[in-house]
């Protein structure tokens, strides 16, 4: 039976997540660096999937006091804020053979268990034009075009409301 294990992740995690990361992104992708440092600052607010021990899908994040999220430096975790009132996804990643099999859906879930649990007002994000249905699927609003370039692409701002 296909039912993986959604934890919030550990320092161990990070080849996994790296490689999970790897696969699912291109140009727009983060470093191992990158990962580690959100790993470190800020595990409350990073998941794994994992299914007979291997990490499949991740779901990481920030957070800050800011709105505006097209600041490439956060990406970096510089400006994190763990008290910030406001949460920031940055990969929502699953690998593409385990795509498709509602692994993203118990990521999430548990992300925004985790963003009431710490009290966050909104969780914000940034993603491609072919992923805002899929970002509304889960009740997040439109914000319009964001201003960031990240790796080449055009961005769009999503948020969604905790209170
Ligand atoms: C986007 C991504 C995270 C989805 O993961 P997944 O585990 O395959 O998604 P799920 O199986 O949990 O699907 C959840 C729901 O979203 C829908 N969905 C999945 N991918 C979608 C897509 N690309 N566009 C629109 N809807 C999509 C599913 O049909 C499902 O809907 P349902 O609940 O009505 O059945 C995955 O395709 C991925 O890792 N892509 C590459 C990285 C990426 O682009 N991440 C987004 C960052 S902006």
């Amino acid at each position: 039976m296909f039912s993986p294990i959604i934890s919030q992740v550990k320092e161990t995690d990070l080849d996994g997540c790296h490689n999970v990361e790897s696969a699912c992104y291109t140009s727009d992708g983060a470093s191992r660096e990158k990962i580690a440092n959100r790993i470190r600052l800020f595990p409350e607010g990073f998941f794994t999937a994992k299914f007979e021990g291997k990490i499949i899908g991740i779901i990481n994040s920030a957070s800050t006091n800011m709105d505006d999220i097209s600041d490439e430096e956060l990406k970096d975790m510089v400006g994190h804020d763990k008290n910030g009132r406001n949460i920031v996804v940055f990969s929502l990643a699953v690998l593409p053979e385990f795509q498709g099999k509602g692994v993203s859906k118990l990521l999430m879930s548990r992300f925004i268990e985790a963003s009431k649990t710490l009290k966050k007002k909104k969780i914000l994000l940034i993603c491609k034009t072919n992923l805002i249905d899929y970002y509304k699927k889960y009740g997040f609003l439109y914000n319009g075009k964001s201003d960031s370039t990240h790796g080449g692409f055009e961005w769009h701002e999503m948020f969604w409301p905790i209170s």
